[in-house]
């Protein structure tokens, strides 16, 4: 009921003409309704008194026909326009952000073809600019639904669907998967984050990949990209710098290229801390129940706090390295990790 665009706008200007007329006709019937029984009550006088008889009335009979079609007209023809003109399929031009959506259960891949970049569950944009979304699955029917940017469309596998829309103004728009998709499907969150052109830039930039890959050179964090490798994170997760090496086929699970610079973390449920990332490691299955993630620590592990919290600073420093002290991270790292 907050729209920002065009889009959510058109739909709500839709909702609302639909029930102003809803309204207009529930008044006026109740109304002749109220009318007639005060009007034409029975009275203690006539009480045995049979009423007027009569058969037909053909100009009763007409307006009863005619006022429905009438309404009909009046709801159809804004909805027709309506549905043409929010659902139609664009060819992008260049000044539009193509960003490519992929469902998984239970997160979002966003893939930007124009700037390389892969990310997942927080879709960032900038303002005032066509942001036009190829929508497909990996696996079962999800739907992609920002209630105040746009209306829901559902990513079907082997199907392109497509969804645009345009953010007026910069801010967190919050996102959430509208099919059932099983398991975590509840949990199937994302953000939107829309910023001034200059703002999504700096995120471009900060985005680029000669910066991810490189290492902090903080002892909690090297020692954190280590276990990442050890624990088996790599099996399933690539961290751009080293995924050709590690990675086994296309990897249904999120990429954490530069992670740090993720406000959440589990699609979107919490805000990414180092206290939530490690609550996140230690016990996924407590956070968002029935996602794929494994508990990787046996219970009473002496080792598992300081491993949790090693791993946790490693991911939340991927993308902001401290640049003048990291280096570069080499094949040789990931196959010593081995
Ligand atoms: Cu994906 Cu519900």
């Amino acid at each position: 009921m907050d729209p920002a665009g065009p889009i959510a706008q058109a739909q709500l200007d839709l909702l609302v003409w639909s029930y102003q007329l809803s309204i207009f006709v529930m008044v006026a019937t109740f109304s002749v309704m109220a009318f007639v029984i005060v009007r034409y009550r029975r009275k203690r006088a006539e009480a045995n008194a049979i009423p007027n008889q009569f058969h037909g009335s053909t100009a009763l009979e007409i307006g009863l026909a005619i006022v429905p079609v009438i309404i009909v007209i009046l709801v159809a023809v804004p909805t027709v326009q309506t549905i043409f003109e929010t659902e139609q399929r664009v060819t992008p031009t260049e000044e539009d952000l193509v960003v490519k959506v992929t469902g998984y259960q239970w997160w979002w891949k966003f893939e930007y073809p124009e700037y390389g970049i892969t990310t997942a569950n927080e879709l960032h944009i900038p303002t005032d600019r066509r942001v036009v979304l190829q929508l497909d699955s990996a696996d079962v029917l999800h739907s992609f639904w920002v209630p105040r940017l746009a209306g829901k469309r559902d990513l079907i596998p082997n199907q392109d669907n497509q969804l645009w829309f345009i953010a007026p103004e910069a801010g967190n728009y919050y996102g959430q998967c509208a099919e059932l998709c099983l398991g975590a499907h509840a949990y199937m969150k994302f953000r939107v984050i829309a910023s001034e052109e200059s703002d999504f830039d700096a995120w471009v930039e900060a985005f680029d990949i000669e910066g991810a890959q490189t290492i902090a050179a903080d002892p909690l964090v090297q020692r954190g990209y280590t276990l990442f490798a050890q624990k088996g994170c790599t099996t399933c997760h690539t961290v751009d710098g080293y995924r050709a090496d590690m990675q086994v086929g296309n990897p249904a699970f999120p990429d954490l290229t530069n992670f740090g610079l993720r406000t959440t973390v589990a699609a979107a449920i919490a805000d990414n801390t180092q206290e939530n990332l490690e609550a996140w490691l230690r016990d996924p299955q407590a956070m968002k129940p029935g996602n794929y993630m494994p508990t990787l620590w046996q219970e009473g592990d002496p080792n598992a706090d300081a491993e949790i919290e090693a791993i946790a600073a490693y991911l939340l420093s991927l993308g902001q390295p401290d640049t003048t002290e990291a280096r570069a991270l080499t094949l040789e790292d990931a196959h010593g990790d081995r």
